[in-house]
């Protein structure tokens, strides 16, 4: 071995450079190739005196040092990796219409006339999971799969045995993200399955599992050994652009050795979209791998950045979904489930059947008009059809959800089949189940006292957008709850304390051990520090979905500061039937309105959840374990960061729509309504009293261009 010591630094990058060109290689040969060219002691001894210069000389760490990709994965899961541009998912189209709506929508937020020209692409949608490539320099430095979409999974190891992934490019930008699907084909799916059969091993339901299966492995070895497949359609982090296209940048990608999929179309509006989405689905069948739909984007890049995002989906894309397959069976049964909220929720059991390779034990019935056979309007559904025990029904899956009943088949309706009746009690704690007027749902009154809504409080609370606890899933919280050990939230954080000693309790329970309950304290422990959205978003209250819990922790930064507004607005008179306009009035809850994507029902439903004592006290009691982190502010450096901003009369260089969520983007509140905590009033032809009031009150007053300027956008 070499003395590390004594190494000069300009021996010592040139060192790190051999080695990592040596440990690549072995790599390659190892994975790929299957044919090693070092013996494990010769591998694992450069990889030692690579990490030792590397300790000696942190600063001439390379990017692509092998100490970060290769060898075994962790052995505790995977680590994660934050996305430097978060992965998002697509919105959807079911039908003709909605496509013209999407075309439609996109015209109007840009202020786009119905006959100019506005280009899309239109490719297949490929049922596999999406995987984000760096490449740094050329080579590749980490893979990490979707994850929540702000943090995903460091497959790198895993990637790298994937023949479809280059390990190095050449020409390409210093940094480059490429992002894609990786995917299994028919034949590999099926010779896979028949291998694992022989072997004993576990066969896969469809191909989307078998490549998920595969790739999520913690032995890159196993993902070596199945055929997983990538094509590449989108980009993350790019230190030059690709091109000015869509089908630019994707020709790029190719040229670049990463396989693009070759049914990319470019197409001139909603007709050639659909055409070429029925010329696709025409060979659905004979392309030997799942697709679930086609993907239209707009073409222009410039226009992709104009559009630019909702919370959770880009505006310039959407996914085109084939129907769904359609399968008879026979509901054995109906019961009734019920949800965190209360809400009493019909799952037909069905005899099993298999569904778009899946197989389909339950489906949703929604609520009582449904299974009646009307909607909320009173108006028919299904003809009129009431669903019963015993029933033919068609099920279907959309997308990853619960199947559900597109039709009965009455002609084989059992004889003895009776109506069927909805309880008015809660079937879990018997308290009366209720259900408002204008509430499709009924619901259970009996609150935390109720064993389902705490239990499935609490699986909500440690699910993945909320605290995303690892090794505390839905299954751990029901044991736990049955045992008794855990009732609310709290309860969560004190589990070490009182298991700590001696673990006895929780090591009898099959498939508990020292390691795994030492793993699950730890776990928690990271949790005790928390983003305030995921705090707000766990909490479980009606209403209070994702994208509100981010926008409220925006506003508010802190718990105490929420709490306190909502505490007001509990005590000020104008509550229930108030209108909008009357509640905006009253300074608590006009706060709240204020915020883009809060409304009257979240608030109210926020209000009503906080000032109920039981809650309160059962959220008082989780927020003294907690450190909750402020949410960063993303624009910090830009001019109108934090800053309340009101737009008024006409805009003529881009809609009211772009106008708001270019300012949102860059850090800025946007509020319908000038008050003394405006900023700033953005005023173009024909603003009226807003532009007015502002002038009153000596708020600063821009016209469009001037805003342009201001935000660095002329
Ligand atoms: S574009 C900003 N193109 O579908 C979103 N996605 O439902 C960029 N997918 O998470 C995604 N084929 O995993 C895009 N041709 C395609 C796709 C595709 C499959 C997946 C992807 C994404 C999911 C969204």
């Amino acid at each position: 071995m070499q003395d590390v010591q004594s190494l000069s630094p300009k021996v010592a990058a040139e060192e790190l450079k051999r080695l990592g060109e040596i440990l690549r290689r072995a790599n390659a040969a190892y994975y790929q190739s299957d044919a090693p060219d070092l013996s494990d002691a010769e591998y694992d001894a450069l990889k030692r005196l690579n990490a030792e210069i590397e300790a000696r000389f942190p600063d001439l760490k390379r990017t692509d040092s092998p100490s970060d990709q290769v060898g075994a994965a962790p052995s505790e899961g995977f680590q994660k990796i934050r996305h430097s541009v978060p992965m998002l998912s697509l919105g959807n189209a079911f039908d003709d219409e909605d496509v013209g709506e999407f075309d439609k929508s996109i015209r109007k937020y840009l202020g786009l006339k119905a006959d100019a020209k506005l280009t899309y692409t239109a490719e297949p949608k490929i049922d596999g999971l999406s995987l984000a490539l760096r490449y740094e320099n050329g080579h590749l430095v980490h893979a990490a799969t979707r994850g929540d979409g702000t943090t995903g999974e460091n497959v790198t190891a895993n990637a790298r045995t994937i023949t479809d992934i280059p390990d190095t490019l050449s020409d390409a930008p210093d940094l480059l993200e490429v992002r894609g699907e990786v995917y299994m084909s028919h034949a590999d799916f099926e010779a896979l399955n028949i291998r694992q059969a022989e072997n004993d091993g576990k066969t896969f339901a469809n191909p989307r599992n078998a490549a998920a299966g595969s790739l999520r492995q913690l032995d890159a070895k196993i993902t070596a050994a199945r055929p997983l497949r990538f094509f590449a359609y989108a980009w993350g982090s790019i230190s030059a652009p690709l091109a000015d296209t869509q089908k630019g940048a994707i020709d790029r990608l190719d040229a670049l050795g990463f396989p693009t999929n070759p049914l990319t179309a470019l197409c001139d509006g909603p007709n050639a979209m659909i055409a070429h989405y029925r010329a696709i689905e025409a060979q659905r069948a004979t392309l030997g791998y799942d697709i679930d739909g086609v993907v239209y984007k707009v073409n222009d890049l410039g226009l992709q950045g104009r559009l630019g995002f909702r919370s959770t989906t880009p505006r310039w894309a959407i996914a085109h979904k084939f129907p769904a397959e359609l399968v008879w069976t026979r509901i054995e049964k109906i019961d009734i489930q019920v949800g965190r909220t209360g809400a009493l929720s019909p799952v037909a059991r069905l005899q099993p059947v298999t569904v778009g390779g899946v197989v389909v034990s339950n489906a949703t019935l929604h609520n009582e008009d449904y299974i009646a056979g009307r909607d909320a309007n009173g108006q028919p559904i299904r003809d009129g059809k009431d669903i019963r025990e015993g029933d033919w029904v068609q099920v279907y899956r959309a997308g990853d959800v619960i199947p559900k009943v597109a039709d009965v088949d009455l002609s084989k309706r059992p004889e003895d089949a009776v109506p069927y009746e909805f309880p008015t009690v809660c079937p879990e704690c018997q308290s009366d189940a209720i259900r408002e007027e204008g509430d499709a749902v009924r619901r259970c009154t009996g609150g935390l006292i109720c064993p389902a809504q705490a239990v499935e409080k609490m699986k909500h609370f440690v699910s993945r957008a909320a605290f995303d606890i690892e090794g505390l899933g839905a299954k751990q919280v029901e044991q736990f709850f049955a045992d008794g050990w855990i009732k609310e939230p709290a309860d969560i954080f004190t589990l070490r304390d009182r298991f700590g000693a001696g673990l006895q309790q929780l090591q009898n329970r099959e498939g508990w051990g020292e390691k795994s309950a030492e793993n699950l304290f730890d776990a928690i422990d990271e949790k005790r520090t928390i983003d305030f959205h995921r705090l707000l978003f766990g909490l479980g209250i009606r209403h209070l979905g994702e994208a509100a819990a981010k926008d409220l922790a925006r506003h508010f930064t802190d718990w105490d500061t929420l709490a306190g507004t909502a505490d007001r607005a509990a005590s000020e008179p104008a509550t229930g039937g108030a209108t909008r306009d009357a509640l905006a009035q009253s300074p608590a809850w006009g706060e709240f309105l204020s915020i883009d994507g809060v409304g009257q029902t979240l608030t109210q439903s926020l209000v009503t959840a906080l000032a109920q004592d039981h809650e309160r006290a059962s959220i008082d009691r989780l927020v003294q374990h907690l450190t909750i982190v402020p949410p960063e502010d993303r624009a910090s450096d830009s001019p109108v960061a934090g800053k309340t901003v009101v737009f008024t009369g006409t805009l003529e260089k881009m809609t009211r729509a772009e106008a708001k969520a270019r300012a949102e983007a860059l850090g800025a509140k946007v509020s319908g309504s000038v008050s003394a905590k405006t900023d700033l009033v953005v005023a173009g032809p024909g603003a009226g009293s807003k532009a007015k009031k502002a002038a009153d009150l000596g708020i600063e007053i821009l016209d469009e261009d001037g805003w342009l300027a201001f935000i660095g956008d002329a």
